[in-house]
């Protein structure tokens, strides 16, 4: 079975939304529908060891860790016909032009990213791969705070608010990170 016409579908939201979930929910749709499914994840998600893409509820997807966008396109093989990608937030600019060679060539492509970086700004080149996109969907998670839905990621260093000059990289999960809605997200500027 092949597609007809290529496709990216983004997913994205805060920390804790159920991105990664979502992202298996569909390649294991892609792999019942017989296709060829390819998945990738950034090698600097040093989360979880080895090849797998997996979700804080511990569902998990054999993926390949590369170190470039240029690597997807070179490991895709001939005969997929479906690509996932995890963590698209952490790659570099070119995934954007890899993403639309691919859905081009007639692949359907799915991503799944933060839309925002811990101090509520657009996550590098998310916003790029949005608009590009057929489909984006946003996911929320549940404010660790007041229990409403939650759009933003709180980072948290030794129990306060990360500083918003603070690095925007830094892996982590439950120990550095909550789920927060706008009233409590905090980002101290002084
Ligand atoms: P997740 O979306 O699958 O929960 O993973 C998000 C990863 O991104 C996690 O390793 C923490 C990291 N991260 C940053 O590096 N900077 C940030 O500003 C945020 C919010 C998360
Ligand atoms: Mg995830």
């Amino acid at each position: 079975m092949i597609h007809h016409g290529g496709r990216v579908e983004v997913i994205c939201g805060s920390m804790f939304s159920g991105k990664t979930e979502e992202l298996i929910r569909r390649l294991r749709r892609a792999r019942i529908a017989r296709q060829k499914v390819q998945v990738f994840k950034p090698e600097i998600d040093t989360r979880h060891i080895g090849q797998k893409v997996v979700s804080h509820a511990g569902q998990d997807l054999d993926a390949m860790p590369v170190a470039s966008a240029a690597d997807i396109l070179a490991s895709v093989d001939g005969d997929t016909t479906v690509v996932g990608i995890d963590e698209a937030q952490f790659f570099d600019p070119a995934l954007v032009a890899v993403v639309d060679e691919l859905a081009d060539r007639g692949l359907r492509v799915i991503l799944a990213g933060l839309d925002l970086d811990f101090r509520g700004e657009p996550f590098g080149i998310m916003p790029a791969l949005m608009a590009r996109a057929e489909d984006v969907l946003k996911l929320h998670a549940i404010c660790a705070v007041c229990g409403e839905e939650a759009c933003r990621t709180q980072r948290l260093v030794n129990g306060s608010p990360a500083h918003y000059h603070d690095p925007i990289i830094m892996v982590g999960a439950e120990e550095v990170y909550e789920a927060r809605c706008r009233q409590h997200h905090a980002v101290p500027r002084d």
